[in-house]
């Protein structure tokens, strides 16, 4: 197998409203829909899409959500026979407010299932084996943790929803994946607007190792843990529909792309291009991109630029 996920399913109700509420706010939506979702599933789905062997481990509750959940995957090309059952709790689930226009968005997730992810339930050979193993921390930083032990791939980690990281979990993460926001709390830093130079300073910070920042519209840093030069890799442009789960279609095509050998400023820019064109659609796998979507868009990304 070339890429394992280990993380979140959950079913998404996405509310596409004109602009997005704030704190105390009441705003009417224009309209809702369910979608396949969950950090972990959505990595699972879009480099399930970009090539083959691909395999989710993760829980569902034993309820029709759950069912959905696992033929949405089946139907990416991702093996969900790691993906357990949970009685007497819900599939994960998660409410997203979608501003029409930008694309922005808000989420809430209630973990159901995925809270029940144990350490056992990750210590099997599609984690051992895997050449690619991609964590995030929507399950239980035990299970998580327990994952990047069993690997003996290259592990990815996406630090999202954003929470302390045990050392031995950092210690065993070959490639970090934040956003801006998840370095910041990862540094324990102020918010703040921050150059490209400062974003590679705070991510020499948290870890010895590769560190990929995403940042949305700008594009991914890239961060070395060999101390070689950083590297601003910028998108291409795309007509924007909706942003949820573009992070997780990054390393998704990431995972792929490192499975399949290539280096890491040019995963980087495959990561790009296929986050770019997941943008294009509604929810976080309406414009999941295959392969061939990615080599066709890659001649309009520019080459990455050192920092
Ligand atoms: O990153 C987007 C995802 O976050 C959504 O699909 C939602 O389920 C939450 O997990």
């Amino acid at each position: 197998m070339s890429v394992t996920v280990v993380g979140s399913l959950n079913e998404d109700v996405l509310v596409a409203v004109d602009r997005l509420p704030g704190r105390g706010e009441t705003v009417v939506a224009r309209s809702s829909s369910l979608a396949p979702g969950g950090k972990g599933a959505n990595q699972a789905a879009a480099a399930g899409l970009l090539g083959p062997g691909v395999h989710m481990v993760g829980r569902v509750g034993e309820d029709p959500a759950g069912d959905r959940q696992l033929a949405a995957l089946a139907g990416s090309r991702v093996n969900v026979r790691r993906v357990l059952r949970t009685a007497g709790t819900p599939t994960g689930s998660a409410t997203i407010p979608v501003e029409e226009g930008s694309g922005e968005n808000l989420i809430v997730v209630v973990p159901g299932a995925n809270a029940a992810l144990t350490a056992q339930d990750v210590d099997v050979p599609s984690v051992r084996d895997a050449r690619v193993v991609l964590l995030q921390l929507e399950v239980p930083m035990a299970a998580v943790t327990a994952a990047a032990r069993t690997a003996r791939g290259t592990v990815v980690l996406t630090p999202a929803p954003p929470q302390p990281l045990p050392t031995e979990l950092l210690a065993r993460v070959d490639v970090l994946v934040p956003n801006e926001h998840e370095l910041v709390h990862l540094a324990g830093a102020a918010p703040a607007d921050r150059s490209p130079e400062e974003l590679a300073a705070l991510a020499r910070s948290v870890s010895n190792g590769d560190v990929v920042v995403t940042l949305g519209a700008r594009g991914a840093l890239v961060v070395p843990g060999n101390g070689g030069p950083v590297l601003l890799q910028a998108p291409p442009p795309v007509p924007v529909v909706d942003t949820t789960g573009a992070g997780d279609c990054f390393s998704g095509a990431l995972g792929q792309a490192l499975a399949r050998g290539t280096d890491l400023p040019e995963a980087v820019r495959h990561a790009v291009a296929a986050a770019a064109l997941s943008t294009t659609g509604p929810g976080a796998r309406g414009a999941l991109p295959d392969e061939e979507a990615v080599e066709l868009l890659l001649p309009r990304v520019p080459p990455a630029t050192p920092v």
